[in-house]
C-alpha cells in the first residue's frame, strides 16, 4: 500500500514587506523567507476510499473541507485522474496562528508526499501552482530553503542560505488574525521599510550579523499597544541573551531571535518558557528537495 511520511518545516520572515492593496483583494508582498527545522510530521496513505484527517496534538474544528483535503482534490485535478480513498496524518507541533506557516506546511508536505506516491515526473513548479490555490505561504513551503518571495508570495526566487545559526521562536499567547492585521496595514503609515536589498546582500556574504541586523516585518508597526508592547518585552528578553536580532515573524505573534551561539540561545528559550509556554529552539533548514 503506498504511504510516505515528510517533515513539514515552518517558516520565519527574515524580512516582510508589504507593497500594496491589489485588486483581487490580496496584498503585493516582498518578503525574504526560511524553512526553519520545528515542524510537523505528515503521512499521507492510501486508504479504501474517501479522504480522512487524524491529528496528534491539535483538535479540527468539525464539518469543514479541510486544506489538506483541498490541496489533495487539486492536486488530482490537475494530473487530471480521481481522487483515491487517502489518509492523512498529522503530529503537529507547530503553534498554529503563530506566523509560522504551519498549516501551509502542512498542506505543502500532503502535496509532497501526492507527488512522490502518484506523479514523481511532475515539476516542483507546478506542485507550487497547485499550493498557490489552497494559501499564499503555501508555494513557499513547498520550495523551502531561504527564498525572496513576492506577488501573492508566489513568486519565488531562490537566495543563499541564511548562515548556520540558532533561533529561538517565542509565541505569545494571544493572536493575530491574519485577515484583520491586513486590513489595518490598507491606508496606515508604515514608515521606514526594512531593506530587503541589504538582506539578500547579507546573505550573499554569508554575513550572519548583518541579516540579523537588517530583520523586520512592517506588521509590527500596526500592533495595538498591549500587542506592540508584549512582542518589544520578548525581543528585549532575546537581545539580553544575545541575540543577534529579533522580529516578529509573518502576521505574528510569533517573535524570533538569532543567535551565532547555540549556549546562549539555550539561555535564551530557558529564560522565556517559564513566562511563554510555546518557545522553541531551531535552526535553519536548507532546500527541500534534497530532503526528499
Ligand atoms: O492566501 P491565504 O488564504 O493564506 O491568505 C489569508 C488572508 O490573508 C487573505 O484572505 C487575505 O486577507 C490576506 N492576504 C493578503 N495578501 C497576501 C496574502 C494574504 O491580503 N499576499
Amino acid at each position: 500500500m503506498k504511504t510516505l511520511t515528510l517533515e513539514a518545516p515552518a517558516k520565519i520572515n527574515l524580512t516582510l514587506d508589504i507593497l500594496g492593496r491589489r485588486t483581487d483583494g490580496y496584498h503585493d508582498m516582498r518578503m525574504v523567507m526560511q524553512a526553519v527545522s520545528l515542524g510537523d510530521t505528515v503521512t499521507v496513505a492510501e486508504a479504501a476510499g474517501g479522504f480522512s484527517l487524524l491529528t496528534e496534538g491539535i483538535s479540527l474544528p468539525a464539518g469543514k473541507v479541510t486544506l489538506e483535503q483541498r490541496a489533495a482534490d487539486a492536486f488530482f485535478h490537475r494530473l487530471g485522474r480521481p481522487v483515491p480513498g487517502l489518509e492523512v496524518r498529522l503530529a503537529k507541533r507547530v503553534p498554529a496562528y503563530a506566523g509560522l506557516g504551519g498549516g501551509s506546511a502542512d498542506v505543502a508536505a500532503v502535496l509532497r508526499c501526492l507527488r512522490t506516491l502518484y506523479a514523481p515526473d511532475l515539476p516542483r513548479q507546478a506542485l507550487e501552482e497547485i499550493g498557490l490555490a489552497v494559501g499564499s505561504d503555501v508555494p513557499f513551503c513547498v520550495r523551502g530553503g531561504t527564498c525572496l518571495a513576492e506577488g501573492r508570495g508566489e513568486l519565488l526566487t531562490d537566495l543563499p542560505p541564511l548562515p548556520d545559526c540558532a533561533i529561538v521562536l517565542c509565541k505569545p499567547d494571544f493572536g493575530l488574525p491574519t485577515p484583520e492585521l491586513f486590513a489595518r496595514l490598507d491606508g496606515a503609515d508604515l514608515g521606514p521599510r526594512p531593506d530587503t536589498a541589504a538582506m539578500a546582500a547579507a546573505l550573499a556574504r554569508g554575513d550572519l550579523a548583518a541579516a540579523a541586523a537588517c530583520l523586520g516585518n512592517v506588521f509590527e508597526r500596526v500592533l495595538t499597544e498591549e500587542e506592540g508592547e508584549e512582542i518589544r518585552s520578548i525581543k528585549e528578553a532575546l537581545l539580553r541573551h544575545s541575540a543577534l536580532g529579533a522580529a516578529m515573524s509573518g502576521s505574528g505573534p510569533t517573535v524570533f531571535g538569532l543567535f551565532d551561539d547555540r549556549q546562549k540561545a539555550v539561555r535564551a528559550k530557558e529564560a522565556l518558557e517559564g513566562r511563554y509556554r510555546q518557545t522553541y529552539l531551531a535552526a535553519p533548514v536548507k532546500i527541500l528537495e534534497k530532503m526528499e
